[in-house]
């Protein structure tokens, strides 16, 4: 009789997926985890030309192609003023299959990784299926995550932490001061940081800074994609950037699960990365002044929501019976113990979503929050 690998029964579908599968079908979604926007043009263009071309047909390189890496390497150089050599990078299907590439060369089984609870549900799922064990960590009361407790939860077993800014499901944007310190956490006590930065460009005050700027070993791997930056998330482009050592095991992954990420999408992204970025600013002053009438909304219903600095989620703290209350009345949020047990008494509402139903929604929200309270 066949059976089913340990690692995979421990992981159970997404408490997201559920919320959508509850709810009915005219519903107000305020759980979506995508930009509302359509893929800059030239992207598009990128990938057709290249199709046109006959230049998609095959395989490209398992890193992927160099004129995409160089792209890459041009955009931290750019962006953060940090060389990177274009053999450092690989180009993945989406940041998922880059997360998945750097816990599976970098965890043995029964080792830690730590990550921020409530966090991306990935971090968990993916600790678990590298035989990992998942070792989630509470957040400060701004919902940003404190290095102190990073440094206070390892241990000898500690393999990886996990830092993700701007933050899903919270909004939260670390400082740079917080940044250094990862770092600093990172070289001192040798475990690695990954640093998921898909969410990179999506911050409203201040800039988002990397702890690969300030790591002094190669112990900071980062990972990003065109997925939220430029609205892509369907062409599933990612990638991961580290040091040669560490791409080399994380390739020797992705050459036999992936073989190269699709052809199609990493012209697009080549398209996407090296064009006009004016469409990302219109996107970012879109969500800002979204953010701002979500607030707004939450907090005219009496709620107390820390304000969130980046991606497009904003997580408030909610009653009893809330999430439940907003549901029935269909208008769809995640409730927070769905990102970890910490997330209890927490709400995720994504704003990526029009002006006219947010404020709809809002409506909604107050009339529920008036009811459970
Ligand atoms: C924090 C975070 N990291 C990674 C991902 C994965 O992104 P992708 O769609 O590029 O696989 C997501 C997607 O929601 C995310 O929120």
């Amino acid at each position: 009789m066949t059976t089913f690998a340990d690692r995979v029964e421990q992981v159970s579908i997404s408490g997201i997926r559920k919320v959508f599968e509850a709810a009915g079908e005219d519903a107000i979604n305020l759980g979506i985890g995508q930009p509302d926007f359509p893929t800059p043009a030239h992207a598009r263009r990128g990938a057709i030309e290249a199709i046109e071309n006959g230049l998609t047909d095959a395989y490209t390189s398992n890193k992927g192609t160099l004129s995409l890496r160089e792209a890459i390497a041009a955009k931290y150089d750019r962006d953060y003023d940090v060389a990177i050599d274009p053999g450092d990078v690989i180009a993945t299907s989406g940041g998922s299959e880059a997360l998945h590439l750097v816990l599976q060369a970098h965890v043995d089984p029964g080792e830690e990784v730590i990550f921020p609870d409530p966090g991306f549900v990935s971090y968990d799922a993916l600790t678990r299926i590298a035989d990992g064990t998942p070792k989630p960590v509470p957040l400060r009361d701004d919902l940003t995550l404190d290095p102190a407790t990073v440094e206070d939860a390892i241990t000898d077993e500690t393999a990886v932490f996990v830092v993700n800014s701007p933050a899903n499901p919270t909004g939260a944007v670390q400082s740079e001061a917080d940044m250094r310190e990862f770092a600093r956490i990172a070289d001192e006590h040798d475990v690695l940081c990954l640093t998921d930065e898909v969410y990179e460009h999506i911050v409203f005050e201040g800039e988002h800074r990397s702890p690969f700027e300030f790591a002094e070993t190669d112990n900071v791997v980062v990972i990003s994609a065109c997925s939220k930056t430029y609205s892509m998330t369907g062409w599933r482009l990612g990638w991961v950037v580290a040091s040669n050592r560490r791409i080399e095991r994380m390739l020797r992954v992705h050459q036999y699960a992936q073989a190269c990420a699709s052809a199609p999408a990493q012209y697009a992204a080549e398209a996407a990365l090296t064009g006009p970025q004016e469409p990302v600013q219109e996107m970012v002053d879109a969500f800002e002044r979204r953010r701002n009438v979500v607030l707004d909304g939450l907090e005219d219903a009496g709620l107390e929501v820390p304000k969130p600095n980046g991606a497009f989620y904003v997580m408030p703290k909610v009653p009893e019976g809330w999430c439940e209350a907003v549901l029935d009345r269909d208008v769809i949020v995640v409730p927070g113990d769905a990102f970890g047990a910490n997330g209890e008494g927490y709400a995720r509402l994504s704003y990526a979503t029009g002006t006219e139903e947010l404020k709809d929604a809002l409506a909604i929200i107050d009339d529920a929050t008036q009811a459970v309270r």
